[in-house]
């Protein structure tokens, strides 16, 4: 029989944030809390801008796919040998809190979700609207919710997840260090990271590569180099292509 007492994921989500910042968020909207109201992150780029958009995030499902095969090469895997492989790096158990930060339509929010049940909780983190409204539709679950907030200022108490995720986002976010701090603050001691990203190829400069592009390309050892900076240990780098996985665990 139905557990009728247990509490909806937005209820549980809620209890996660800052007391001191957030002492009352009561207003969902479509679906999914709103910290931000009208300060959303500033837009640099037209890829940016893209991401903001409800035909890029309509789009998204198909593109994803592509985009990733073209980046990674002869390795990239499967979907659901990528999710397979994201949700044991992150160490996902039954009761696991999961944040997705830069969840985009929740692909993987919402199978996080479905790994963490019966009483696990994985949150999807975007700036988008036209994101969190494809995946409020598209991957919820009893185990899922999502809340409109930007990665560089996370909403969250200390130390109040398992597991943080960030795929495909931070060459998006304006400051990834920042970011990458706020991931070390919200999780607990001994909680798991993964950032999928992008890689400069040798020889080229990143900068020149970011400006043609309009996302940002980091170095061979940027991306750890910021991870061990804010006193991640155990890290560990896959590279594919253009891609790079950083996987690392919170002191
Ligand atoms: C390419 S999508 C990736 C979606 C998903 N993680 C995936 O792998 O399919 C990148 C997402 O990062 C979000 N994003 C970019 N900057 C952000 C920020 N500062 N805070 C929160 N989300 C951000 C964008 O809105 C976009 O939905």
């Amino acid at each position: 029989m139905a557990d009728t007492t247990r509490e909806t994921a937005t209820a549980r989500t809620l209890k996660l944030l800052d007391p001191d910042r957030y002492p009352r968020v009561d207003a969902t909207n479509h679906g999914y809390y709103d910290v931000l109201g009208d300060s959303d992150p500033p837009v640099h780029s037209i890829v940016q801008r893209l991401m903001r958009s409800r035909i890029y995030s309509t789009g998204y499902q198909i593109g994803r796919p592509i985009a990733r095969k073209l980046v990674s090469g002869r390795q990239a895997p499967g979907r659901d040998q990528d999710r397979t492989q994201v949700a044991a790096w992150l160490g996902l158990g039954a009761d696991s809190v999961v944040l997705d930060v830069g969840c985009g339509p929740g692909n993987f929010t919402g199978w996080f979700g479905s790994q963490v049940a019966p009483d696990g909780l994985a949150v999807g983190v975007d700036a988008s609207h036209a994101m969190l409204r494809r995946a409020v539709v598209d991957n919820c679950g009893p185990c899922t919710a999502y809340l409109r907030g930007d990665a560089e200022h996370l909403p969250f108490a200390d130390g109040v997840a398992d597991a943080v995720s960030c795929l495909a986002a931070l060459y998006l976010i304006n400051q990834p260090a920042q970011a990458i701090s706020e991931f070390a603050r919200v999780l607990k001691p001994g909680g798991r990271l993964v950032i999928l990203t992008s890689l400069a190829p040798r020889g080229i400069r990143a900068s020149a590569l970011d400006t043609i592009s309009g996302i940002r390309w980091f170095g061979r050892d940027e991306v750890t180099g910021l991870v061990s900076d804010v006193g991640f240990t155990q890290i560990e780098r896959h590279i594919g292509g253009l891609s790079q996985t950083v996987v690392a665990t919170k002191e």
